[in-house]
């Protein structure tokens, strides 16, 4: 007869459950995993364009966002980025760094699925998919699932359901109930690395530009990214905007250096003299993306002149506002794209060293459905990948 019983029971065959499986049963435990979609890992899928940015090589508790930042340094020290890499090697998955200590698979995110179902294979971890769990509840020793499959009963539950962002990926606010369930509070939530949408004027004014892509600092009142910004037909994306909308509350401007890489008055003053002839236009087309330099004229309103004929205060001006300039987003693009959820279960309420609830003995809690979230840049795997190790030695 099929059993039913088991040490551990995993809900979310994502990077953090499969990993924490094969973690679990390594150690002896028998350990079932449950799934509502068809194919496990479907984010790891498509992450990294189909390369899935599995780590960053420079990981450290700096690059999370959480209420309580501390929360996830343990398990970041116990399992870190390159015990993560071992694993990728021993496997013969060949890997390189994109940028900024970034890695991605040579080859496909497939392999890295593979990977992870090959080690819960080897270690006897039962993934079963298509399978909807309609109520938990604990006795006072141990949990029963009624699932679409049957009822299955464990001295421990894992919650590794992921946050909000893709919906259409499968992904459930599920997580979060069941803690709510278990008296747990919850971080509020929201989209994260997430693209901005503009309001009607300024979506009007940029949609000529969209495709077009500079180098930048985009910076919030509380942190800012050098890398590239995207505009888009709705709003303005890429991986500076992704890295500061984690940071954005409603409301707030976004302030954009145009040129982070020089000192516009210095730069300007200099042209001035050796190139009095020169109009502020083509000063401009030599220093920020073409197509951005009539917009920016028009919206700025600065007089089109020979540099010659500006005043040094007028010089600053211009370079304060290339250095800062300023747009204020109407809204992001929601969980239809947000690679993250930001919020979550409440970390005060769980141990960092085993992720087990500190209000309900045999519940645990992985990945992105705790209140921790990463910089864009393969934190948020590598996130998966500790906070499932340290659950999976201690489940
Ligand atoms: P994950 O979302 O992976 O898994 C949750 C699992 O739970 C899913 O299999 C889901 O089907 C299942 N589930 C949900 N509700 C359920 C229910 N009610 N019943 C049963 N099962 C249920 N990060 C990174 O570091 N590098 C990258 O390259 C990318 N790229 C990327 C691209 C895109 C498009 C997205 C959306 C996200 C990324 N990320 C990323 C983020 C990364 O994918 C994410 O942080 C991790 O997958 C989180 O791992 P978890 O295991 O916690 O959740």
């Amino acid at each position: 007869m099929e059993t039913k019983t088991f040490d551990c029971i995993i809900l979310g065959a994502g990077a953090a459950g499969l990993h924490c499986a094969a973690t679990a049963a390594k150690r002896g435990k028998s350990v079932l995993v449950l799934d509502h979609a068809k194919q496990a890992g479907k984010k790891i899928l498509i992450s990294g364009g189909g390369r899935c940015n599995f780590t960053n090589m420079y990981t450290a508790p700096d690059n999370f966002l959480s209420a309580n930042p501390h929360f996830c340094k343990s398990a970041l020290s116990r399992y870190t980025q390159w015990d993560f890499i071992a694993q990728v090697s021993r496997y013969g998955i060949a890997y390189h760094e994109k940028t900024l200590g970034q890695l991605f698979c040579d080859d496909s995110a497939k392999q890295i699925v593979r990977m992870l179902l090959d080690e819960c294979a080897e270690h006897g971890a039962r993934v079963q998919l298509r399978t909807n769990v309609t109520d938990v509840s604990f006795d006072g020793q141990e949990y029963q699932l009624d699932t679409s499959q049957g009822t299955y009963n464990a001295k421990s539950v894992v919650v590794a359901t992921g946050g909000l962002s893709m919906p259409k990926l499968g992904a459930t606010a599920f997580g979060f109930k069941l803690a709510e369930q278990f008296g747990h509070s919850i971080q509020p939530v929201r989209a994260g690395l997430v693209p901005f949408t503009l309001h009607d004027s300024d979506k009007a004014q940029f949609e000529p530009l969209a495709g077009t892509a500079c180098d930048v600092i985009a910076a919030s009142d509380r942190a800012s990214f050098k890398e590239a910004m995207l505009f888009t037909h709705r709003g303005v994306s890429g991986p500076a905007i992704l890295q500061v909308s984690s940071y954005w509350q409603p409301g707030e401007s976004v302030h954009i250096n145009l040129m982070p890489d020089a000192d516009a008055f210095e730069a300007l003053k200099a042209s001035k003299q050796q190139q009095p002839k020169m109009g502020l236009k083509a000063w401009l087309s030599q220093h920020i993306a073409k197509r951005l330099v009539s917009i920016l004229l028009e919206r700025e309103k600065w007089p089109q002149k020979n540099l010659a004929d500006y005043s040094h205060a007028e010089l600053s001006s211009i370079a304060e506002c290339l250095h800062n300039w300023s747009l204020k987003p109407n809204g992001t693009e929601g969980y239809r794209t947000a690679e993250v959820t930001l919020g979550g279960v409440n970390v005060d309420e769980v141990s960092s060293k085993t992720m087990q609830s500190k209000l309900q003995p045999g519940l645990y809690f992985i990945g992105e459905v705790l209140d921790v979230t990463g910089w864009l840049g393969g934190y948020n795997f590598q996130w998966a990948w500790s906070s499932a190790w340290v659950c999976g030695e201690s489940v």
